[in-house]
């Protein structure tokens, strides 16, 4: 994708709680390029979804919010959608619990990944975080990382961010949106062949961020370094 020189994509992805948002935010700087969480973005559409009593199983409603919705990620990490200042609520459990249903409907990840390439290219580039970058937003990434950890370091990860949750909650809720994030039909959570793995279990941000501005730097796509 820099055969152009112009334009760095840089691809995380992984399951939730191996450190992508903090990974990706810290390298979005080191690089100077903008950051997106595109899990936000999925967790917009939950939102208003459930805003709205609408089901989230209900495929056509979901999608008529998906391709109506304005979903606003400012560069302070606050959530915009409608207008509103959602940043609290897309992280609550109730969207947590539906955000997977939402996310596999095919035609909201046919708009999100447009919105996701939209704001990519005017930017001239960016670090994105998801679950599908490197397998399907930015098949041509420049550089893939598939961050990950191991269940136990993921769930204490997450439940010592929501201090309202404990251990056996996060770690079910999980388990669960692993499975159901791996197995849908659209763009599942897989490993990109191409991308870099990374275990983020016995290393520090700041370990981690630095070997990734070491591969962006020499320009290295290290291929299936597993
Ligand atoms: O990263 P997160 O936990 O905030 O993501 C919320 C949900 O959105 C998660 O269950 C998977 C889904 N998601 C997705 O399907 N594709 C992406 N690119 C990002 C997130």
């Amino acid at each position: 994708m820099a055969d152009d020189g112009q334009i760095i994509v840089v691809a995380i992805d992984g399951p939730a709680g191996s450190g992508k948002s903090t990974v990706a935010r810290l390298l979005a700087d080191a690089l100077a390029l903008g950051y997106l969480d595109t899990g936000a973005m999925y967790r917009a559409v939950a939102f208003a979804v459930l805003s709205a009593g609408i089901d989230p199983e209900d495929e056509d409603k979901v999608a008529v919010v998906a391709e109506t919705l304005d979903i606003e990620l400012r560069a302070d990490g606050s959530v915009i959608v409608d207008g509103a200042d959602a940043t609290a609520e897309i992280r609550s459990a109730a969207v947590s619990r539906s955000v997977s249903a939402v996310a596999a409907n095919q035609r909201v990840r046919a708009e999100l990944v447009e919105r996701q390439r939209r704001w990519t290219r005017i930017r001239g580039g960016g670090v994105l975080e998801g679950r599908d970058i490197g397998t399907a937003v930015f098949p041509d990434a420049d550089l893939k990382v598939y961050l990950t950890a191991s269940p136990e370091v993921r769930a204490a990860r997450r439940a010592g961010e929501e201090s309202s949750l404990d251990y056996a909650t996060v770690a079910a809720d999980l388990a669960r949106r692993d499975a159901y994030d791996s197995s849908r039909v659209h763009d599942p959570l897989r490993q990109a062949s191409d991308a870099v793995t990374v275990d983020t279990s016995d290393l520090t941000i700041e370990q981690v961020v630095a070997s990734l501005v070491v591969m962006v730097e020499e320009g290295s796509q290290l291929g299936a370094e597993q």
